[in-house]
């Protein structure tokens, strides 16, 4: 998305502003309110993937159905792909085909910055590599808007691998665009203070980062994105860094715990919390339908 207010694709949540965020949760809480008929028929939705997913491709599909797009079956596995075609010639092939809008996961960075302006359908980024998950984080704040009043003055800890997760920083743009703290918990090579920079509190002392916060959002190791020994071992991390009972007790007495999914129980996260009082896993995991037919529906106002 641009600084317009016509947003033909959503990349990231860095470069929106406060205004463009709440108008996707404003949007996404009246299609949970009153869903929409046929919003987007005639439009064909392709989701080029080439990472695994659970939560965000079968929740992207259920909201291009709900609005009554097409869904195009495509495989990046089992296509020209792997026979050396790019990334943008497969999506000016399958917009030939009439799709309008994609749906892209890729394990690189960036990798959509210079391929959402070659094609004229919308590009909406699923998740790519470190660098941002957008509609994960506004899911998450869905989640918690529907609980509070507004995020100015709440503290928001993210408890875990911040170093390699992109739900993090999508989660640090948009909490902090809305007047939220965040703090980043996790041990110092996972949660480096480089993040300072990017406006976020770091804290390596799992026990005082919770203390009086007022939501958690828990992520798991993302081991697949690790090449060197970032944790002496499993049990030595969830010692130090799991979510028990005993440490969510830290925070407000209301506060809510989070996760983006999936979750490794008795890693980062204690299944006792996870499925206790304060967790909204769930709430998010529903939320995340409504959130996905808004940027759909959005992206294709912005679409010429
Ligand atoms: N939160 C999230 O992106 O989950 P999936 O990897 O299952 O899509």
């Amino acid at each position: 998305m641009t600084n317009n207010s016509s947003l033909k694709d959503l990349l990231g949540l860095e470069r929106l502003n406060s205004a463009q965020i709440e108008a996707i949760l404003d949007k996404a809480a009246s299609f949970k309110k009153t869903p929409p008929k046929d919003l987007l028929a005639g439009r064909t939705v392709a989701f080029l993937f080439s990472e695994p997913s659970t939560r965000t491709r079968s929740s992207f599909e259920m909201a291009a159905k709900r609005l009554g797009a097409e869904v195009l079956s495509f495989s990046a596995a089992g296509s020209s792909l792997s026979k050396g075609e790019t990334l943008l010639d497969t999506m000016l092939n399958l917009q030939a085909v009439g799709v309008t809008h994609f749906v892209v996961r890729h394990e690189r960075s960036g990798v959509l910055e210079d391929l959402a302006p070659a094609v004229k359908a919308c590009v909406v980024n699923a998740g790519d590599g470190w660098h941002e998950h957008p509609t994960q984080a506004l899911l998450d704040l869905m989640t918690l808007r529907e609980r509070w009043n507004g995020f100015k003055g709440r503290k928001v800890v993210v408890l875990g691998d911040i170093r390699h997760s992109r739900v993090a920083r999508s989660n640090l743009y948009a909490l902090k665009k809305l007047g939220a703290k965040v703090v980043f918990c996790g041990p110092t090579p996972l949660a480096p203070d480089a993040f300072k920079e990017l406006g976020a509190i770091v804290e390596h002392d799992v026990e005082r980062a919770l203390r009086g916060a007022d939501a958690v959002n828990v992520l798991r190791l993302q081991t697949e994105r690790m090449d060197q020994g970032f944790v002496a071992s499993l049990a030595d991390y969830a010692l130090s860094y799991q979510l028990t009972p005993e440490r969510a007790d830290l925070m407000k007495p209301d506060a809510l715990v989070l996760h983006p999914g999936p979750m490794n129980r008795g890693v980062e996260i204690d299944s006792a919390v996870a499925d206790g009082p304060r967790s909204v896993i769930l709430e998010q995991v529903a939320n995340g339908v409504f959130i996905r037919m808004a940027v759909l529906a959005l992206c294709d106002e912005g679409r010429s």
